[in-house]
C-alpha cells in the first residue's frame, strides 16, 4: 500500500473551483493524485458518469501528477485495487464533519485507510455542485465558480430544459 497516491473521491456532478483548489493543494504533498469518480446509487446525477469524468479530466489536464478516474462499490476496495493508503477530503464547513468523520472511522476500520481533511479555501467554502446546479439553471452566470468548460455544459444543459 503506498502513501504515495492519494485518492480524492467525489460525485464531482459537476467539478468546481472548490475541488480543483483541494486537488491542486493536495497535489504538492502527495507525488500522485487520483480524483475518483463515485457511482453512487443513491444520487442521480445531472451529468452522466462520461460527461462528469471529460469535466473532471478537462479542468485537471494543466496539472502534472493527477489522474481522473472512475469507480463503483466500495470506496476502500477501491483503494485496494490502485494501491493506495490514503484519501484526501475537503471540509467546508461544520456540516461537512458529521458524515466526513463517521465515512473516515468507517474506512479506517475496514482497512487501515487514512483520510486527510483539507481545510476549503475561504473564496470556495460556500460552493457546492448543487449550488452552482440550481443558480445555472435558473440562468444566472457561474463563471468564476466552475471550470470554462463546466460553464458552458452547464449552459448548454440548461438552454434544453
Ligand atoms: N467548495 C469546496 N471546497 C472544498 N472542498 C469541497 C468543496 N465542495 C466539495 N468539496 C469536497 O469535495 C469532495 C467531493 O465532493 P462531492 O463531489 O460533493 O462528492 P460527495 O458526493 O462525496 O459529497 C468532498 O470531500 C467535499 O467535502
Ligand atoms: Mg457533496
Amino acid at each position: 500500500m503506498s502513501s504515495l497516491t492519494a485518492v480524492y473521491p467525489g460525485t464531482f456532478d459537476p467539478i468546481t473551483n472548490g475541488h480543483v483548489d483541494i486537488i491542486g493543494r493536495a497535489r504538492r504533498h502527495f507525488p500522485h493524485v487520483v480524483v475518483a469518480l463515485s457511482q453512487n446509487p443513491s444520487k442521480a446525477p445531472l451529468f452522466s458518469k462520461e460527461e462528469r469524468l471529460a469535466m473532471a479530466k478537462e479542468a485537471v489536464s494543466g496539472l502534472p501528477g493527477v489522474e481522473v478516474d472512475a469507480f463503483e462499490g466500495l470506496l476502500v476496495d477501491y483503494l485496494a485495487r490502485r494501491g493506495a493508503a490514503v484519501l484526501v477530503k475537503g471540509l467546508r464547513a461544520i456540516g461537512d464533519f458529521d458524515y466526513e468523520l463517521q465515512m473516515a472511522q468507517m474506512n479506517h476500520r475496514m482497512s487501515g485507510v487514512e483520510t486527510f481533511f483539507m481545510v476549503a479555501n475561504p473564496l470556495y467554502s460556500f460552493l457546492s455542485s448543487s449550488i452552482v446546479k440550481e443558480v445555472a439553471r435558473f440562468g444566472r452566470d457561474v463563471e468564476g465558480l466552475v471550470p470554462p468548460e463546466v460553464a458552458r455544459r452547464l449552459k448548454e444543459r440548461f438552454r434544453a430544459e
